[in-house]
């Protein structure tokens, strides 16, 4: 049982779930769509900072934050006022149709993230996959080409057009029936996995490879290529790093052919992996870059930001009827100051004081084979054996299920992983607690072989 010292620490009360959570699960079961995978019970009442507190007064550390969405924490009051304030003086009046100053407000604040080599321009829309679908559609209209790449392993959304790039769980896609034509998958950069014995920083040379020699020479000549979609971090795939060399390769590719390199960043933007975009890492500029999650403490809104020379379509060539809503722009921006402010940095400082503390968890735990990620993105995959690297999916849900009953709130990823997101908040206490959590479930997982 963990012993709060202070509020800003979980505190478990009772065995979970509780018995008015359990009360909100029946009554879920009852309405809501069984298509939903929840990984353990967890039910949430209310939200603040890093904490979440559940009907019956447990509260829980949070390192999950909604996938990764509430990047200021839960409530933060600048968010909170900002919403607020906006609520009270418009709400929406759909900007494929109207004017209103906030759109713009936010598109402007995105594109000075962008490399200043180019111009770019914004399209506003709901979430992540919808962003990505706009992406879709724009590279095929800039471009006239209608073929498609995309990675095994990676996630771009559950919508028709994303399904056709994700590749990650086949219970995503079964019986769905027949989906985009023109999309080919690759393997993606897996270090740990590497049949080649490839590092983190060489890791994907033979991929690229397969593109050129083989992709381009077999299936579709690269002129017909309208995109490459890529996450610089797997996320839902299990929180694997590409190499920096792979994603400068693939923009050398796109650059050679005219091909849109469209760069993921729903789960890895804004500030998480220590700078706004994950690809800021390797010091590329891609043609389109998606944004969702974290860009609103929790608001429901996304964008595609788009090289000026590319986002030229027609009016009535794509739109949406509440994206850019006023109220998700103000939390938007409200969320971009405080990122801006100091949460970048802190995600940077406190990544490193948690990696300082968990890169020698495959030296102290035989489950534990890999430690990786960026900034505040921490992936831990857990194994059967180290030698074999044989996936433990059934140790991994073990660990995510324990460190729920002491506090501590996770998510799983790919096959066998376990993502660790918190809020850009988060200091090295709780940093600390969350390890002390992790490490006690590791352990007592490691018992259980
Ligand atoms: C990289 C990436 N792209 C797209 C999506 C889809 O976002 P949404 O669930 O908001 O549609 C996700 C969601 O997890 C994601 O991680």
């Amino acid at each position: 049982m963990i012993t709060a010292t202070e509020s800003k620490l979980p505190q478990i009360k009772m065995a979970l779930p509780g018995p008015k959570a359990k009360q909100v699960i029946e009554y879920d079961a009852k309405y809501i769509s069984p298509s939903l995978c929840r990984s353990y019970p967890m039910v949430a009442e209310r939200g603040s900072g890093a904490l979440v507190e559940d009907p019956d007064g447990n509260t829980f550390l949070d390192f999950a934050a909604g996938i990764a969405v509430c990047s200021t924490g839960h409530c933060h009051p600048k968010v909170v006022a900002a919403i607020h304030r906006q609520a009270a003086e418009l709400i929406h009046i759909a900007g494929t149709d109207f004017y209103h100053r906030h759109m713009p407000e936010l598109a402007e604040r995105l594109v000075a993230t962008m490399p200043k080599s180019h111009h770019w321009k914004v399209f506003l829309g709901n979430s992540g996959t919808e962003a990505v679908e706009g992406a879709i559609k724009l590279a095929r209209y800039a471009t006239r080409r209608d073929k498609l790449i995309a990675f095994y392993g990676c996630f771009h959304g559950r919508t028709l057009g994303s399904l056709s790039l994700t590749a990650s769980k086949n219970t995503q896609r079964k019986y769905f029936g027949t989906l985009l034509g023109g999309v080919e998958h690759i393997p993606y950069p897996y270090a740990y996995r590497c049949a080649l014995g490839h590092t983190q920083e060489n890791c994907g040379s033979e991929i690229i490879e397969l593109l050129e020699q083989q992709v381009f020479k077999r299936l579709f000549a690269p002129e017909e290529v309208a995109a490459i979609i890529v996450e610089p971090i797997q996320g839902e795939g299990g929180f694997i790093p590409a190499s920096l060399m792979f994603l400068r390769e693939l923009q050398r590719i796109c650059n050679q052919h005219g091909i849109m390199l469209i760069v993921d960043e729903v789960q890895t933007g804004i500030g998480r992996t220590g700078k706004m975009w994950a690809y800021d890492h390797a010091g590329i500029t891609p043609d389109i870059v998606l944004t969702a999650k974290g860009i609103a403490s929790g608001m429901p809104i996304s964008a595609f930001i788009a090289k000026e020379s590319v986002m030229q379509w027609k009016a009535g060539s794509h739109g949406t009827t509440y994206g850019g809503n006023p109220v998700c722009v103000a939390a938007a921006l409200a969320t971009l100051d405080l990122i801006e402010g100091g949460l970048m940095a802190n995600a940077k400082k406190v990544g490193e004081y948690i990696f300082g503390k968990i890169g020698d968890w495959p030296k102290r735990f035989k489950i534990v084979g890999d430690v990786r990620g960026k900034g505040l993105m921490m992936g831990v995959e857990i194994v059967r054996d180290q030698r074999t690297k044989e996936k433990d999916k059934e140790l991994r849900d073990k660990v995510v299920m324990n460190a729920f009953r002491r506090g501590l709130l996770t998510l799983d990823s790919g096959e066998n992983s376990i993502r660790m997101s918190p809020p850009l908040i988060i200091d090295e206490e709780q940093a600390d607690c969350a390890i002390r959590i992790m490490e006690e479930t590791i352990a007592e997982a490691e018992k259980t072989l």
